[in-house]
């Protein structure tokens, strides 16, 4: 796990809050929400691109280049979203001799209009896109494969002029807008031997959610807020947790408490979030509840070995 902190990461460069001042001071902060993975120990895939992506990279020897080389361990990029917390360190990356990005239609679609971060890295490295969709599992380099799965409807503000893409016959879509602006992933090792999904924005508990953590090995989940007024109480006039498009952890417990099994990480989490400091009261009251779900809060640079 190369990042676990929401946008704008912790502390927020321009926060002085209790929580970012301790951050600073103890050095317990957080970069911003990115996965790496392998299944085979030599290809590697980013699971976003975060703003951070530049310090996360030089910090984690697995995707160091081989000595003498001009190469990397990395052979693409899956994003779960167009944020720009997602996105960003796409243009970290315009020194790839060449780079892969899957993502879905309308995903793809904002990277080349509201946010051109595809028209702009083809001037530096050639780019490969890949649609994904919802249920249409596919194959990556290393014995590893990856289904996405829809996991809301919210867009990114810088997108929210963009006109609702057709739906594309294939994957059911509403009519309006499409339910993949926001993915999931269930990855499983080609042999069938781990499982792991990754859902750092998840908007509410579906059937689909339950079919996906069925079985795996380790869920990482939305850890965005705490709970569902957290914003609120923090800034007057903010919206909840639901209304941004993240189910708060107080609201995906109880799913989890039914759902044994997996080992349960929360990341993605805010910078106002009582669980992203350790010490503070409120995370100390919500130790029982977490620890009797089997969930614990994701920590940067953390070697999860499945
Ligand atoms: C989100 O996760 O909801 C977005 O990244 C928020 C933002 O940065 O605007
Ligand atoms: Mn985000
Ligand atoms: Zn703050």
């Amino acid at each position: 796990m190369l990042g676990t902190a929401a946008g704008g990461g912790l502390p927020q460069w321009n926060c002085g809050c209790t929580g970012c001042e301790t951050a600073r001071r103890t050095g317990a902060t957080r970069s911003q929400d990115c996965l790496a993975l392998s299944a085979d120990g030599t290809a590697w895939y980013l699971v976003n691109a975060s703003p951070d992506l530049r310090s996360q990279l030089l910090t984690t020897p697995e995707l160091a280049p081989p000595p003498g080389t001009r190469d990397t361990p990395l052979r693409g990029v899956l994003l779960t979203s167009g944020e720009l917390d997602h996105t960003l360190g796409l243009l970290t990356l315009r020194e790839s001799a060449g780079l892969t990005v899957h993502a879905t239609a309308p995903v793809r679609a904002a990277l080349h209009d509201a946010f051109p971060a595809g028209p702009v890295l083809a001037r530096y490295t050639s780019v490969h896109w890949h649609t994904v969709a919802p249920g249409e599992p596919f194959e990556l380099a290393g014995g590893l494969v990856a289904e996405p799965l829809a996991l809301g409807g919210k867009r990114p503000r810088y997108a929210a002029d963009l006109p609702a893409l057709p739906a594309d016959g294939r994957s059911p879509q509403p009519p309006g807008d499409r339910t993949d602006w926001v993915i999931g992933y269930r990855f499983t090792e080609a042999e069938g031997r781990a499982t792991a999904v990754y859902a750092p924005g998840l908007a509410a508990w579906t059937p689909a959610v339950d079919r996906a953590v069925a079985g795996a090995d380790v869920v990482i989940l939305d850890g965005t807020f705490a709970t569902d007024d957290e914003l609120a109480a923090h800034t007057a006039g903010a919206r909840t947790s639901r209304g941004m498009g993240h189910l708060a952890v107080a609201d995906s417990l109880p799913h989890l408490a039914r759902r044994p099994g997996p080992r349960y990480l929360y990341t993605h989490l805010n910078n106002t979030n009582p669980l992203a400091h350790p010490g503070s009261a409120q995370a100390h009251a919500l130790a029982p509840a977490l620890a009797a779900a089997g969930a614990a809060v994701a920590e940067d640079a953390t070697l999860l070995e499945l």
